[in-house]
């Protein structure tokens, strides 16, 4: 039986199937790409593929907004492919992890149509509310605009939606909804599923008044410790991940402690809690903030929780383009120096397909080439607004989904390999350059380089166990850090900036040490780093002196 400690030292790899492989040709990536690339995984020396959802979906948001959690959306293939899929992942030691959208179904699912009708018992899988007086029944705003209520003129009552209007929020507080959503997750996990990841879990948990509608954390986590202890729970073998965009510190060991979930997605990395995210896409990034929210999951979480770490998904720009640098010649850099700076944190690392290749933000030009329900809404609101068109566009280029969401570039043949027809979302211009192929031939490439980490970190416990502590706290451009255990330690020093930064303190470092790094030569001298290069990175491993014990009793 596998243990907590054991799933500690994996690593996931989350996958985007309409921007992964087309196998068939339709522009579509689909899952018999995935399984032709299940060999280009393993390589990678991954253990586990979140693969975002692949089931029955008008894909108004591309798959977070299911129709039919039983089957498989026919552009990606059939029940046959995924058992395929499942089979073949394991013979190579990789588990599938799947998105289970969870707060909201499609408004063509079968419980939302009925439910429009009133027919029992699906009339309360919904939350439904009168209006007032032709109004909306409370205030608030969707996370995609515009009002979170919107009007049936069938049933003539209001709905609820956290999302877009074609996704209504599901009625947890109905025993029978939760009862129906554990089904589905046995269904899956018989068929061999190892993993889940719960799509905006924080927000099920509901206060449901006549005047409003409150989010209550207190029922999430009744209702997550009822959904597990009657689903994956049974099995300490499946791993979980919530996505809780409102978690803090406190939650996140809730979550964890109460076995509610094995760990969660936190995003005070991603906004730079709460910093605005005009300010958080400018240059430079501001390093203080992202020291002061790492510092502090890492040292509140140790030995009580888990961190994952990210730095970024489908629904953010990409690493290199927002953390790191993507002019040439600092993108492969910078992009290894996030990879050290991720690989060395205590928690599960997560990476998004293209990251380990390196790839880049989209260079979008107008409207039109975006396809994102968010951006577009974003879009209407802001020209609703009166703002300049220019300024729109100049913002969601730098911080649209739609960044992560182009096809993955496998090649530099037509369309980045990726198919051979059109594929539905333009490829980055730049696949001639950024490509697998072009990655697995030199030796010294990001996806090379990511290998070498996957597989140094998983042959050192000290990445899973160590302790956290902040070096260099006073530096405004390089974030430093060590880890610790009984015998190993780590230090791990990154310039986040294009200068060279002069290091002032001793860093300890001794005699016989193992070194990764991204420049090809080291910058050590007598033991110790005097200056650090653009974007250098280093990793330095090494073995700490017995300690002898002087026990009462010589
Ligand atoms: C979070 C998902 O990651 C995102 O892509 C989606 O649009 C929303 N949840 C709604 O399901
Ligand atoms: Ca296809």
């Amino acid at each position: 039986m596998m243990t907590r400690a054991e799933w500690k030292n994996q690593i996931i790899y989350q996958i985007y199937p309409r921007s992964f492989k087309d196998s068939n040709n339709d522009g579509i990536g689909d899952i018999q790409g995935i399984i032709e690339k299940l060999d280009y995984l393993s390589d990678l020396g991954i253990d586990m593929v979140w693969i975002t959802p692949i089931f029955k979906s008008p894909n108004k948001d591309n798959g977070y907004d299911v129709s039919d959690y039983y089957n498989i959306h026919n552009t990606f293939g059939t029940m046959t492919d995924f058992e395929k899929l499942i089979k073949l992942a394991s013979k190579r030691g990789i588990g599938i992890m799947l998105d289970m959208v969870f707060n909201h179904t499609s408004d063509q699912h079968e419980w939302f149509q009925k439910s429009l009708l009133g027919i029992k018992p699906y009339d309360d899988f919904y939350i439904w509310k009168k209006g007032n007086n032709g109004l909306p029944p409370t205030e608030g705003t969707a996370f995609f605009g515009g009002s979170v209520w919107e009007y049936s003129s069938q049933r003539k009552e209001y709905y609820y939606h956290s999302f877009d209007k074609s996704q209504p929020d599901l009625n947890w507080q109905n025993p029978l909804v939760r009862e129906k959503l554990a089904d589905i997750v046995n269904f899956w996990i018989d068929k061999g599923v190892r993993g889940f990841r719960f799509d905006a879990i924080d927000n099920i948990g509901k206060e449901i008044s006549p005047d409003k509608v409150k989010s209550n954390i207190l029922l999430t986590h009744q209702y997550l410790k009822e959904l597990s202890a009657n689903s994956y729970g049974r099995d300490p073998k499946i791993i979980t991940v919530g996505e809780t965009g409102g978690a803090n510190v406190k939650d996140a060991i809730d979550y964890i402690n109460n076995d509610e979930l094995s760990m969660v997605f936190q995003f005070q990395i991603m906004s730079l809690d709460g910093v605005r995210e005009d300010d958080w896409l400018k240059k430079p990034l501001p390093l203080f903030q992202l020291k002061k929210i790492i510092n502090k999951w890492q040292i509140e979480l140790a030995n009580k929780g888990w961190n994952s770490q990210f730095l970024g998904n489908h629904d953010f720009p990409r690493i290199v383009s927002r953390f790191g640098d993507d002019r040439e010649e600092y993108r492969v850099l910078s992009a290894k120096m996030l990879a050290i700076f991720l690989f060395g944190l205590q928690g599960t690392p997560y990476i998004y397909q293209g990251d380990e290749i390196g790839m880049t933000n989209f260079p979008f030009k107008s409207i039109d080439d975006y396809q994102d329900v968010e951006s577009l809404n974003y879009y209407q609101e802001a020209k609703d607004k009166g703002l300049l068109e220019k300024n729109i566009l100049d913002r969601m280029s730098k911080s649209s989904r739609d960044n992560a969401r182009t096809p993955m570039q496998w090649s530099s043949e037509t369309n980045g390999g990726f198919s051979n027809a059109k594929p539905w979302f333009a490829v980055n211009p730049n696949y001639k350059q950024i490509n697998v192929e072009a990655n697995l031939k030199d030796n010294n490439s990001l996806f090379n380089f990511y290998k070498k980490l996957i597989k140094f970190r998983k042959e050192h416990l000290v990445f899973t166990n160590g302790q956290y502590e902040e070096i260099l706290a006073d530096d405004d451009k390089v974030f430093g850090y060590k880890r610790k255990n009984l015998g190993e330690e780590l230090i791990i020093i990154c310039n986040f900036s294009s200068d060279v930064v002069k290091v002032k303190s001793k860093l300890g470092i001794k005699k016989d040490f193992i070194i990764i790094e991204n420049y090809t030569h080291s910058n050590i001298i007598d033991n110790n780093i005097k200056a650090l290069r653009p974007y250098e990175a280093i990793l330095i491993y090494q073995k700490r002196p017995a300690v002898i014990c002087q026990g009462k009793n010589k």
